[in-house]
């Protein structure tokens, strides 16, 4: 009886000290925003959408019914369009070369202009070059400009999280130019430090 009430104050013990170091731990870590960095680009994505040198192509046709908002041929709900699109530091399409766009959008909405949009942009110069940035979102042609979730990254952008918005340029019918503004946060620090290591330990005991 005497060592299971013992047993129980030790154990209360040992628990308001885990308790006591988890507290001094949240306390004494820096906020989590002075554990990002922050990335921020502006890039020019080339869109030809039709003839030579076209780099967007119809790769599959929706089931329907036709969308009232938009104009055919892409008119068709499910209607889905793949894109490997040069992407350049400026808006003419013979400014600096700095990676390509590759993905996906759909027409997602069966009576307004909505697409799914999802796309990788792989950056081939600077910094992140062989780095990716995963964005995913929708492009609502009624809205006045676009906002897109980056999802994460690969390589130099690891954990990538915020947003980027976008805005079109059309040159012509068949040639656009979307202006991409990236801002988001990669961690500083990839491998676990001591600290996020022993804050893990205390967690799993
Ligand atoms: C570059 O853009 C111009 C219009 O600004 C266009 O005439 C030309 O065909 C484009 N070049 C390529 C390779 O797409
Ligand atoms: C896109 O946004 C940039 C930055 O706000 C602006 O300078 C540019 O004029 C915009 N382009 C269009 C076509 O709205």
């Amino acid at each position: 009886m005497a060592s299971s009430v013992a047993n129980t104050t030790s154990s209360k013990r040992r628990r308001l000290l885990l308790l006591a170091a988890a507290v001094a731990l949240t306390i004494l870590a820096p906020p989590v925003s002075a554990r990002r960095r922050p990335v921020r680009l502006v890039v020019y994505v080339q869109e030809v959408l039709d003839g030579p040198g076209q780099t967007e192509k119809l790769l599959v046709r929706g089931p329907g019914p036709a969308n009232p908002s938009l104009w055919p041929p892409h008119n068709l709900f499910g209607d889905t369009v793949v894109m490997d699109d040069l992407v350049t530091e400026g808006l003419a399409n013979d400014s600096a070369p700095v990676g390509r766009v590759y993905g996906t959008y759909m027409t997602a909405s069966m009576t307004r202009p909505v697409h799914s949009v999802s796309f990788t942009l792989l950056l081939t110069t600077g910094p992140y070059s062989g780095s990716t940035l995963v964005m995913a979102g929708i492009d609502d042609e009624d809205m006045p400009a676009t906002e897109h979730a980056v999802v994460g990254g690969t390589g130099a952008l690891r954990g990538a999280q915020g947003y980027v918005l976008g805005n079109v340029t059309a040159l012509s019918p068949t040639y656009v130019v979307m202006r991409l503004e990236v801002h988001a946060s990669v961690p500083y620090v990839l491998v676990p430090t001591t600290k996020a290591k022993a804050a893990a330990s205390l967690a799993s005991q």
